[in-house]
């Protein structure tokens, strides 16, 4: 079900590697049938002698198809598809983050009331290997965290934006020259793609449902060269993070932009790599890292997906049944959180002022850890401030920006990030 990016890669590689694919199998994998939305385009690329559809039923009822590879992206009718192929009894593969986040343990539900495997590698991480080594390979741990860089498009904006000095506009316009940005980038840049990429990541880990609209998120697009340059003088960079997080029966599932210190491993990923730190009781930290879309990383995963459950059909097993996510754990509201922050504004330079800034803190039990103010900005006869605090709560600090913002002598509060030391 679909045949752009990701289905037309499918589709050509299982074409290609047929032979190859059927000695590691002993069995044949052969694309039938593919659906899309408009059967008159031209599809050059595609494996010859496919069946190109319009109407969703030809795929469903076709008793010959075992495996439906859902690639066609979007909530509708994509959802539907998939439940429909469980019920079927056809075995699905998904590289759709958005129903995985938004249905992802029903549909596991019902694939294991029928006896279906569901696999969904594609769907964080494109090329990386992720789903599956938490599903199998590490699920003897008890997870703690999951720390991930896991939007391409966000991660080549901030490295050219720390590389080069380039604002944010300037640095969009350039990843959508280079392709690296869609026309319509809504959703990689406010966070919500990586919030998607967090919730199907989330649930995995902590054996605990989280949906989408659990995970608190926020995009990079009002961040500014000034903060890379701070970042870079404070010892950190600057990174969409993604971050889930256990103590006990609470969870923390946030994306916003993040400094993280230099020396941390995922300091190093930039342009489009994309990396998921994992720390579980056992096996300590353990970083997943590679190339987090693309055409060839992504078919990549799915072909990894159907070619599983192939081999489990050619070898008479059964699927492997879905996944635990029986613990009910509690996902701690934003405000609550408690985290480290850098604070910049512009404020008039005159004696005294300092303090008021300061006292404003105070008052809302944020404390200071550094204070760098730097000579007054020619045009208007303003300072700039910039701030970074010990660990306090959100709302506090929440509360005092809104207060800071309020003061006469405040001209602008222009950034306020979170600091997150990954120790
Ligand atoms: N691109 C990546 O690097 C990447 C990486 C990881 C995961 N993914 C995920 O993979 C999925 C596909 O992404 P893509 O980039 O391959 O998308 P795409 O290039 O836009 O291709 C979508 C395909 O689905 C078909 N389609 C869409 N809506 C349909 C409908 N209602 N009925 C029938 N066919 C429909 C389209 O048909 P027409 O050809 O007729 O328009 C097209 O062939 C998405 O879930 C995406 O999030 C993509």
């Amino acid at each position: 079900m679909g045949l752009g990016v990701v289905g037309g890669g499918v589709a050509r590689v299982l074409h290609e590697k047929r032979a190859a694919i059927a000695g590691h199998l002993g069995k044949d994998v052969v694309v039938k049938s593919v659906l899309v939305r408009d059967p008159s385009k031209s599809r050059n690329d595609a494996a010859p002698g496919l069946l190109i559809t319009d109407n969703a039923q030809d795929l469903l009822d076709d008793p010959e198809i075992d495996v439906i590879v859902e690639v066609m992206g979007g909530e509708h009718p994509a959802l539907e598809y998939i439940q429909s192929a469980i019920r079927a009894g056809k075995h699905v593969v998904t590289a759709n983050k958005e129903v995985m986040a938004k249905h992802g343990p029903e549909i596991l539900t019902l694939a294991g009331e029928n006896g279906i495997s569901v696999r969904f590698e594609a769907s964080v991480g494109g090329g990386i290997p992720i789903i599956g080594p938490l599903l199998q390979d590490l699920l003897a741990n008890d997870m703690t965290a999951v720390h991930a860089i896991i939007n391409g498009t966000t991660n080549y904006i901030l490295t050219s934006m720390a590389r080069e000095g380039l604002g944010f506009d300037v640095a969009l316009k350039n990843a959508q020259e280079l392709g690296y940005a869609e026309a319509d980038p809504a959703n990689d840049i406010l966070g919500l793609d990586a919030a998607y990429k967090l919730a199907v990541l989330s649930t995995l880990a902590f054996h605990s449902k989280v949906h989408a609209s659990e995970v608190y998120y926020e995009g990079i697009d009002k961040l500014a060269a000034e903060d890379f340059h701070y970042a870079a003088e404070l010892g950190y960079v600057i990174k969409l993070l993604a971050i889930g997080w256990r103590n006990g029966d609470t969870i923390q599932a946030r994306v916003h932009p993040a400094f993280l210190p230099v020396a941390h491993p995922l300091a190093k990923v930039d342009e489009v790599l994309n990396a998921v730190e994992l720390q579980g009781d056992l096996v300590g930290r353990v970083m997943f890292q590679g190339p987090g879309a693309g055409d060839m990383p992504t078919t990549s995963a799915v072909i990894g997906d159907v070619l599983g459950i192939a081999r489990s059909i050619a070898s008479g097993g059964r699927p492997s049944p879905p996944p635990r996510l029986d613990r009910d754990l509690v996902i701690q509201a934003m405000p609550e959180v408690e985290t480290k922050y850098y604070l910049r504004l512009h404020a008039n330079d005159k004696p005294g002022v300092m303090a008021q800034v300061t006292r404003v803190l105070g008052d809302h039990q944020v404390s200071l850890a550094s204070v760098i103010q730097k000579a007054t900005l020619q045009a208007d006869g303003l300072a700039e401030i910039v701030i970074t605090t010990h660990e306090a709560k959100e709302s506090l600090v929440q509360d005092a920006v809104q207060r800071l913002s309020e003061l006469d002598v405040v001209k602008e509060v222009c950034n306020l990030v979170r600091i997150e030391e990954l120790a």
